[in-house]
Formats: structure tokens, C-alpha cells, sequence
């Protein structure tokens, strides 16, 4: 039902991002979108960059007088770190060969190869002898574009009553254990947090362990978990391969780049357990819902192990998605690696980097996990304007089996 593009380099002049398939009528809160970007850039163990960017969306097309018409959205977001960059980095003029100092070195020093970065695959697949060729893009600078969309998809969303939270619960060995809270206390507790975590005594040992990775010249990664409630029952589908919203939604978050596992629910743990002891048993409350969703009608569960996805659908309970994020490869310590043009043994290049980036994970898995749901709730309840597919919306709420 959508469709979304995303340009632009990490040190060129900013990103360009097209959103196809928004339906008219939709209101758009800018304020709120560029809330949405400053929450990306926050966190503590993020590098020296986003000291230096204030994102921001530019808007192009699509939206008059705050309402979308339908047509493509597109915005840009500026870098305002281009300024220093404009050598090394024109789109038109040749690569100056008298720079000096820093410059120098982001200039002419790019051929050695930072493991777990995208740097060697990505020049053999383009022949490129320069890495910055490829690493300007595979930059995560482009999750700045994602949370934009997302706020977009998230503003959709919220005229149904669906509501993200999202929350760190591990940075390397320091993990939240266990914690009972409303989603809006989830919401308060994390925004407030540093590394957006819901417990001040474990956030404090999740700081501490941030620290002595810099210390160390060293990164670390984490697990963070994005909720959502009021979503309807029946999103997504079962008869085939591509509508299951499990699929979708774990695709979109493992495009997150440095995610490297995503659950939903209980996830892996299901399987050590029996079934008796995983599946979340049904009941019927014949006063109405007790449950996530805003659909009539009084069935529920006392659990929500599945992470309120059956079938490839939606269930009518909290959505849980846990994705698990690896240390940041650039590191200060740089690790071996062979230098492409003379074969010999290297150490990697070292770009201003990042330490810890879980808390902004949050934040940039909320954006896609809300695009995959904007896109299933067009396909459940059509998508050229607002007032038809409020209509149909109340139509399935008000419906009872
Ligand atoms: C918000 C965010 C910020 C990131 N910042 C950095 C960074 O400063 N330095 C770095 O080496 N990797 C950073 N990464 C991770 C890399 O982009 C990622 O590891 C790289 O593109 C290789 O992809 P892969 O890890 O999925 O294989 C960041 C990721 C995210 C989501």
C-alpha cells in the first residue's frame, strides 16, 4: 500500500525521503515530527556527530495548509556537518589533492576496511578502491530519514488509538530484570532515561558499563523491546507467505543496520518451554474488552507470551517486538583488517564514531515498525482518504463474532 525512498550520503549535503501511498486527509503535526527525529539523536554512548545536527524536516510536496492531499510526501533533512565536508564530499568538483590535517585524512585515507562494517563487501561489489564510497551510505545517518516516515505512519496510527513505547533492556551483560507498568509509564519512564531504560538502578549500571567501553576505546551493543498498543484484531494475514505480519515486521527491523535478532513475544524462549506453558489461553468476559485492542466484543488472554500475533495476524493484544543490536564496529581501538590497495596487514580506519546506539535503536524500530503497521491498516481498511477508511475501521471495531 506504501511505498518509501530514502537518499543521501551521512557527510553530504542531507537526506531526501519520498513516502507514496499516504492517504488525504491525514493531519501532520511537524513539531511532532522533528520531536521524533531529536529522540534518534539522543542517548548516552552516541558519538560527537549529533552534537552537531539539529534534524529537521523540509517539506516538499504532499502536504497543504498541514493536510496530506494524497499525492507523494517528500521532505529533506539538512547535515548540517556538510559544511565540513563539502571537499571531500561535492557531488560536481574534483576531490581537492593540497588537503591538510583531518581533512587529509578523511580524504585520501579510506582503504582499510573496518570489520563488521559494510566497507570491504561493499567496495567489491561496486569495484569502488575508495571506502567512503560505501560507507557514506551504509551510515546509519539514513535511520534519520526512517524516523521521519515512521512519524508520519506513527501520526496515522495515533487517529485509530494505536500507541508505541519502546525501552532498553540490556547494554552488553547489564540486564532489566522483569518490571510490570502500563505502557504510558513504559513511555514516561524510558523518555526520561538516558539509555532509555525503565529502572534508575539498572539504567545507572547500564550507564557505568557504556563508560568503560569508551574508557576502553571499546563499543557495546544491547536488546530493546518496542510495544504497541490498540492495534485491531486481524492485521496481516495467514494464506500466504507475505501477508504474515510476523514476516514483514521482522524484516523491517532486521533492516535496521547492527540489528542481528529479532523475537516476538517469548521468542526464543518457547522453545524450552512445554506448549501448555507458552500458549496464551483464551476467556471471554461477556461485559467487553480486556484487551489491547479496541475491537467489541469480550474475548482475551491472561497472557501475552505470543507478543499479540497469531497466525501472522494481529490478535487484539500487545504487540511485543525484542530485537537485539551488535557493538558498534567502528571502534577507537581499531581492530585488524588488510589494506585493500597495498594487501598488507592493517588496522581499520577510524571514523568519528558512535559507542552505544541501543537507545536510538528504540527510537529508529518504532519508525519501521510503524510503517509495516500504516501499510497492513491500508490493506485492511482501504487508502485514499481518511474518511473512508475511518469508516471502515469503526465497521470492523463494532463487529462481534
Ligand atoms: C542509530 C544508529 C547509529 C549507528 N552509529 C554507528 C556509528 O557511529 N559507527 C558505526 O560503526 N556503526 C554505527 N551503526 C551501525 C552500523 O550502521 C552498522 O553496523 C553497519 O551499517 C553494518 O551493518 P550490519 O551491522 O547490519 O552488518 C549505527 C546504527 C544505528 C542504528
Amino acid at each position: 500500500m506504501i511505498r518509501y525512498l530514502t537518499a543521501g550520503e551521512s557527510h553530504g549535503p542531507g537526506l531526501t525521503l519520498i513516502l507514496e501511498g499516504c492517504p488525504a486527509g491525514l493531519a501532520i503535526d511537524f513539531d511532532e515530527i522533528n520531536y521524533e527525529l531529536s529522540r534518534r539523536q539522543k542517548g548516552y554512548g552516541r558519538g560527537g556527530r549529533m552534537k552537531i545536527e539539529r534534524d529537521k524536516v523540509i517539506p516538499q510536496s504532499g502536504i497543504r495548509h498541514g493536510k496530506t492531499l494524497g499525492t507523494p510526501i517528500s521532505f529533506l533533512i539538512n547535515n548540517r556537518d556538510w559544511e565540513n565536508w563539502q571537499d571531500v564530499m561535492h557531488s560536481v568538483n574534483p576531490m581537492p589533492d593540497d588537503l591538510t590535517g583531518q581533512k587529509a585524512k578523511l580524504a585520501y585515507d579510506n582503504t582499510r576496511p573496518r570489520p563488521g562494517h559494510a566497507d570491504l563487501s561493499g567496495a567489491i561489489k561496486f569495484h569502488h578502491d575508495d571506502l567512503r564510497n560505501v560507507l557514506e551510505r551504509a551510515s546509519a545517518r539514513e535511520t534519520a530519514a526512517k524516523v521521519a516516515l515512521g512519524a508520519i505512519a506513527k501520526q496515522f496510527l495515533g487517529q485509530f488509538g494505536i500507541e508505541f513505547g519502546s525501552h532498553v533492556v540490556r547494554i552488553g551483560s547489564v540486564e532489566l530484570e522483569g518490571y510490570d507498568l502500563s505502557l504510558s509509564e513504559i513511555r514516561e519512564r524510558s523518555e526520561k532515561s538516558e539509555v532509555r531504560c525503565v529502572d534508575p538502578a539498572t539504567e545507572e549500571k547500564m550507564v557505568a558499563v557504556i563508560r568503560e567501553a569508551i574508557v576502553k576505546k571499546d563499543s557495546l551493543g544491547g536488546v530493546y523491546e518496542v510495544l504497541v498498543d490498540g492495534l485491531p484484531v486481524g492485521l496481516g494475514g495467514y494464506s500466504q507467505a507475505d501477508v504474515r505480519l510476523d514476516g514483514k515486521l521482522a524484516a523491517a527491523v532486521m533492516s535496521i543496520p547492527s540489528v542481528k535478532g529479532v523475537e516476538v513475544g517469548m521468542g526464543f524462549e518457547t522453545a524450552r518451554r512445554h506448549g501448555s506453558e507458552v500458549h496464551d489461553q483464551i476467556y471471554y468476559d461477556k461485559d467487553g474488552a480486556k484487551h489491547s485492542s479496541k475491537n467489541k466484543g469480550g474475548f482475551y488472554r491472561k497472557t501475552n507470551n505470543a507478543g499479540g500475533l497469531e497466525g501472522g495476524m494481529t490478535n487484539g493484544e500487545r504487540l511485543v517486538i525484542r530485537a537485539a543490536n551488535k557493538p558498534i564496529s567502528t571502534l577507537y581501538q581499531p581492530l585488524d583488517t588488510v589494506d585493500i590497495k597495498t594487501k598488507e596487514a592493517a588496522v581499520a580506519i577510524v571514523e568519528r564514531t558512535d559507542n552505544c546506539v541501543t537507545p536510538a535503536h528504540c527510537v529508529v524500530a518504532e519508525a519501521v515498525i510503524a510503517l509495516t503497521l500504516f501499510d497492513v491498516f491500508l490493506d485492511k481498511f482501504g487508502h485514499d482518504n481518511m474518511d473512508d477508511i475511518q469508516a471502515a475501521w469503526q465497521r470492523h471495531i463494532d463487529f462481534e463474532i
